[in-house]
């Protein structure tokens, strides 16, 4: 691959801010000392810590001492569901059927487990529906795990909404938030989550680092079972750097969200509407309305959209069909799948995800690709 590719898979991860890099770098040469030593050099390294979770949880609006550090969003999530069934003694789960596969597989196997799990349906759109929701907490009270918003179409869940009607029915609510961080305003104190995942490498922070929200941290369990790390409720040394990549990417889209927003929809906008425009043939997959504005899902019909990613990618352009965790699955979107596209428009249909280190020329350059490789894709690989 070329120095001078187009990366627009954002929703897989995010590059590093040069802000951030030096955050870590200056952190990398500091003295050593693990954070729960008892010494003045381990003090040292917990001031740290305790900075960068202040920094997280103002971008969240939350009370730092109800927020932990996981290995990234998919323990996070693990940990919620595990912790809020465990607490709550409950046998029954309410999800989507497009959750990110750490819920979905972990829901699959408490399945196996004796755990009952609904997989609420969606629309053509891509969204839950609140009556159908409603009438499933009624009859009998679950734990509710929805997602904010989801890694391959953008589409936002009415969460308002769905927490009101989790509280109504006296049911912990948790909401995987790794998509919306950074890209819609988390206010934890107005949502009032029972739990809330959010990972640092989709806002320009370092992969391997993300975070849990509870409401009351007594209501969370360890799972990575060790001494008095992150309240007793995650054991094992903290990730230093890591949490301190998190709380300076946390800190920067604090600063700048309005203009990272503003860029973010600019490029993807163009990008999209200068694809429709030259071929209207094509249609995007999930809401327009309801949609984050970094990403748009794009369907090619009649080709392959493996084959058209991988020609992109000879011309320097990188996106995505599916989440990167299941991407070496050769099967289908099962989040289009599960809005009702049939398996080859799900193939058809590829990701592309902005973010604000992005530019106008990219969005223009990348589309211009993006309908020449379509043309050439479909005149080769026809189904
Ligand atoms: C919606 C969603 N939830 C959870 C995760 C998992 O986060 P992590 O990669 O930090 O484990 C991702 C990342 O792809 C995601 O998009």
């Amino acid at each position: 691959m070329s120095e001078s590719f187009i990366y627009l898979d954002n929703n897989a991860t995010t590059p590093l801010l040069p802000e951030v890099v030096d955050a870590m770098s200056t952190v990398m040469v500091l003295p050593y000392g693990n954070p729960s030593s008892p010494h003045s050099i381990g003090e040292g390294t917990r001031d740290i810590i305790e900075t960068a979770r202040g920094q997280v949880s103002n971008l969240i609006n939350g009370n730092p001492d109800n927020l932990i550090f996981t290995s990234g969003g998919s323990e996070a999530n693990n940990q919620a569901i595990l912790s809020g069934l465990g607490v709550s003694g409950l046998r029954r789960i309410v999800t989507s059927s497009v959750e990110h596969s750490s819920i979905k597989k972990l829901c699959e196997n408490l399945e196996g487990k004796g755990i009952s799990v609904e997989f609420l349906p969606v629309d053509s759109s891509g969204l839950i529906n609140l009556n159908y929701l409603e009438e499933k907490l009624k009859l009998h009270k679950a734990f509710v795990s929805i997602q904010w918003v989801n890694n391959e179409t953008g589409v936002i869940q009415p969460i308002s909404e769905i927490a009101a009607i989790c509280k109504k029915y006296h049911c912990l609510f948790h909401t995987d938030a790794a998509q919306a961080l950074g890209k819609l305003e988390i206010d934890i104190s107005s949502l009032d989550p029972d739990y809330l995942t959010i990972t640092a490498h989709k806002i320009n922070g370092p992969q391997g680092v993300g975070a849990l929200y509870a409401k009351d941290i007594e209501k969370l369990t360890a799972i990575v079972v060790s001494g008095t790390e992150e309240f007793g409720k995650r054991g094992g040394t903290e990730n230093l750097l890591g949490i301190v990549g998190f709380g300076k990417a946390c800190e920067i889209r604090k600063r700048d969200y309005n203009e990272c927003i503003d860029k973010m929809g600019k490029y993807r906008d163009a990008f999209e509407g200068f694809i429709l425009t030259a071929l209207p043939e094509l249609k995007t997959n999930g809401s327009r309305t309801q949609r984050v504005c970094n990403t748009t899902n794009i369907q090619f019909p009649g080709v392959d959209g493996r084959a058209m990613m991988s020609q992109l990618d000879n011309n320097d352009v990188i996106c995505s069909q599916t989440s990167a965790c299941v991407s070496q699955i050769p099967e289908p979107s099962f989040v289009l799948m599960a809005m009702g596209l049939d398996a080859e428009d799900a193939f058809s249909s590829l990701r592309f995800s902005f973010s604000s280190l992005n530019t106008i020329d990219e969005a223009k350059d990348a589309a211009e690709k993006v309908i020449e490789v379509y043309n050439k894709v479909k005149s080769l690989f026809r189904y």
